[in-house]
């Protein structure tokens, strides 16, 4: 429960902490919208909020791959719940590198690649973000920013200025075409001071779900490179978006083969479905030059003391299970299946909606919710518009309109189109 505002401004008082000091926050909009929907009553509730996967009856999913994988750990007489080492699980690491990198990385091969074992994606953007506040001496000190999508993931915002590093954005989404706005994008990156950090979403944009094509990735590089800009990938969705680990891992090895020297954040909550069990990976992958493999080491042994310092050492249950999954060649096989499962099932979501507002002939342009990609389609509703499928169709999703297309199944996809319907009629 969200604590309540007490009357810190009292004379009386006796905290140091008063509220001028320490004001009230406002809730998490998407925890909170989670637990608004929780506490709703009505059976037609629609749950389009957090980015969660959800099977075709709007129930959790446990991956088949990750079920037998945490089988097999639980038979493990040998398992115990020793620390992990600092930077996590070795194989873990090694195997996450391979991942994301492809298992012939140049990078790999040459050891110039880093891996500590963080808490989920969020942890990973956390730990680079205050590596880049501790370490980073760009030229000018304009330069020392993380620059963002517009709009981005809104706990970017917070885990960066939560580092005390400012915050900058650059242009990404057009309200017009619903689609990237490839030359906004292109201006920011040029317009940025040379040597920003530019945060990048591997794929499937949260929360528009538009990425630049393989062409604009290849301009967005050329403009980086340019600029000097240091590259920061954000992947939360390797494998899930297009249903190929590749594919979805092409921009980052695209920079990694331009000879960037960059950071990686990796995320298992949605490919593995371990939201809850927090496993993810940080890398650091130095530019090809003779002293990389050195760049590495020093760089390594600066993590690892702010890792010790926050978390000591990572969890370890969640990345046992993806490292038990990635390190074997059966269960790999079958984790792609799953994955296939999930990327496939949102597919069809989006296709079945699109079609069921063309058969309302819902006034406006419907093409993006097919065009957009992974888990979240940006329907382009106004915050009016979701105010009211909130109150009266008890469908919730964020104000901006994003809409998790995991939260759609055959059973309320067509109820959902029609309430969307009434609204965008609704004439506000
Ligand atoms: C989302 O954007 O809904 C997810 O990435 C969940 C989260 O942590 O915000």
């Amino acid at each position: 429960m969200a604590p309540h505002a007490t009357n810190g401004d009292s004379p009386s008082s006796s905290s140091a902490f008063t509220a001028d000091v320490v004001p009230q926050a406002p809730e998490d909009p998407l925890f909170g919208l989670m637990a608004a929907y929780r506490k709703d009553t009505n059976e037609k509730k629609v749950d389009l909020g957090i980015g969660a996967y959800r099977d075709d009856n709007a129930k959790p999913w446990v991956l088949p791959v990750v079920k037998e994988a945490d089988d097999l750990l639980r038979k493990d007489p040998d398992l115990n719940h020793e620390y992990l080492p600092i930077g996590g699980l070795v194989a873990f690491n090694q195997a996450s590198q391979k991942l994301i990198l492809g298992k012939d990385s140049a990078a790999i091969k040459d050891q110039r690649v880093v891996s500590l074992q963080t808490v989920s994606g969020t942890g990973a953007v956390h730990l680079g973000s205050a590596f880049i506040a501790k370490f980073y001496t760009p030229k000018t000190a304009e330069a020392k920013a993380i620059y963002i999508s517009s709009p981005s993931w809104a706990n970017h915002n917070q885990i960066i200025d939560n580092v005390h590093l400012p915050v900058k954005t650059y242009p990404y989404f057009s309200k017009e075409t619903k689609g990237l706005d490839f030359d906004g994008m292109i201006n920011g990156l040029e317009s940025a001071p040379e040597g920003s950090v530019i945060l990048l979403h591997a794929c499937a944009h949260n929360p528009t779900g538009v990425d630049p094509t393989r062409e604009q990735w290849t301009k967005i590089a050329e403009v980086m490179k340019q600029k000097k800009h240091f590259p920061f990938f954000d992947c939360a969705y390797q494998g899930f978006a297009s249903g190929s680990l590749s594919t979805d891992a092409w921009a980052i090895n695209h920079f990694v083969d331009q000879g960037f020297e960059l950071m990686i954040a990796q995320s298992y909550a949605k490919n593995f479905g371990l939201y809850g069990e927090r496993a993810g990976c940080f890398h650091f992958v130095a530019a090809p030059a003779g002293n990389a493999q050195d760049t590495v080491a020093r760089v390594g042994s600066q993590l690892a003391i702010l890792q010790r310092s926050e978390i000591s050492n990572p969890p370890a249950y969640g990345a046992r299970i993806a490292s038990l999954i990635l390190n074997d060649e059966k269960l790999f096989a079958q984790w792609e299946e799953d994955l296939r499962t999930m990327s496939g099932r949102i597919k069809s979501m989006r296709k079945a909606l699109k079609s069921h507002l063309d058969q309302l002939g819902t006034p406006g342009k419907w093409d993006h919710i097919m065009e957009q990609i992974g888990m979240f389609s940006f329907t382009g509703l106004n915050e009016q518009q979701v105010g009211r499928l909130r109150s009266e169709f008890h469908v919730y999703m964020t104000k901006n309109g994003r809409i998790s297309m995991a939260g759609l199944n055959r059973g309320n996809v067509e109820y959902f189109a029609k309430s969307m319907d009434e609204v965008v009629r609704g004439g506000t």
